[in-house]
């Protein structure tokens, strides 16, 4: 199972390109799930600390369905629109709530492989830091990361929307970085990944 996490608050350009890049990946023979953020209740994490004692996520708001998707994730992609230089928000707090879930088993993420996909209004608006935050993620929690390689999407996917939906469509360059990731990705998770969402780590 590929999980793709959206953290845009709306449809838009970057749900778009992570469906693409999850029907890419079905026709290759895996399923997928979107998750997305968007008309969703997340909470930010506020280091309670209850998750290291309790082994669960004191807020039971929607990220719970994301965190049992997750279990038996074999890749995941994080699709992020750009704001101010780096991932929303919304992104943000996805990856620090996944703590509880780090809390029960610190082996929850590893050997999951990991790729990433920005979406920015404009052409150099901060996607590649974007994507360097969430490589961040994926090292720290001991995941896979994967680019799509040099000639065009060196570090993930990276998008440039001019705003709307109608603009990323038109992103010849980002489409193929994209692909090049999507390929790369699946690569990974056959040779190196964990084949069922790491439960015998
Ligand atoms: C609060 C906010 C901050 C933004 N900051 C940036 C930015 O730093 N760089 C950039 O290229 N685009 C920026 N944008 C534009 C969005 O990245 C762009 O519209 C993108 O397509 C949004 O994704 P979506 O279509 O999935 O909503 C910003 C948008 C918002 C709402």
């Amino acid at each position: 199972m590929i999980i793709g996490i959206c953290g845009s608050p709306r449809k838009q350009a970057t749900e778009y390109v992570l469906e693409q890049a999850l029907a890419t990946l079905r026709e290759k023979g895996y399923e997928t799930t979107l998750w997305s953020v968007h008309g969703k209740w997340v909470d930010y994490c506020t280091h309670c600390d209850y998750c290291l004692t309790n082994k669960e996520c004191v807020v039971q708001d929607d990220l719970q369905e994301l965190y049992a998707l997750l279990t038996g994730a074999q890749g995941i992609i994080f699709a992020s629109p750009v704001y101010n230089g780096g991932v929303s928000a919304q992104t943000k707090a996805v990856m620090d709530r996944m703590r509880a879930v780090v809390a029960a088993d610190k082996n929850f993420f590893k050997g999951k492989v990991g790729m990433g996909i920005v979406t920015g209004g404009d052409r150099n608006g901060g996607q590649e830091f974007a994507l360097m935050q969430i490589h961040t993620f994926f090292i720290i929690n001991g995941m896979i990361p994967v680019g799509g390689g040099f000639f065009g999407a060196n570090l993930g996917a990276t998008f440039w929307s001019k705003d709307t939906l109608d603009g990323v469509k038109l992103d010849e360059e980002g489409f193929r970085s994209l692909k090049k990731t999507t390929k790369r990705f699946a690569e990974y998770i056959e040779r190196y990944g964990v084949k069922d969402g790491g439960k015998q780590s």
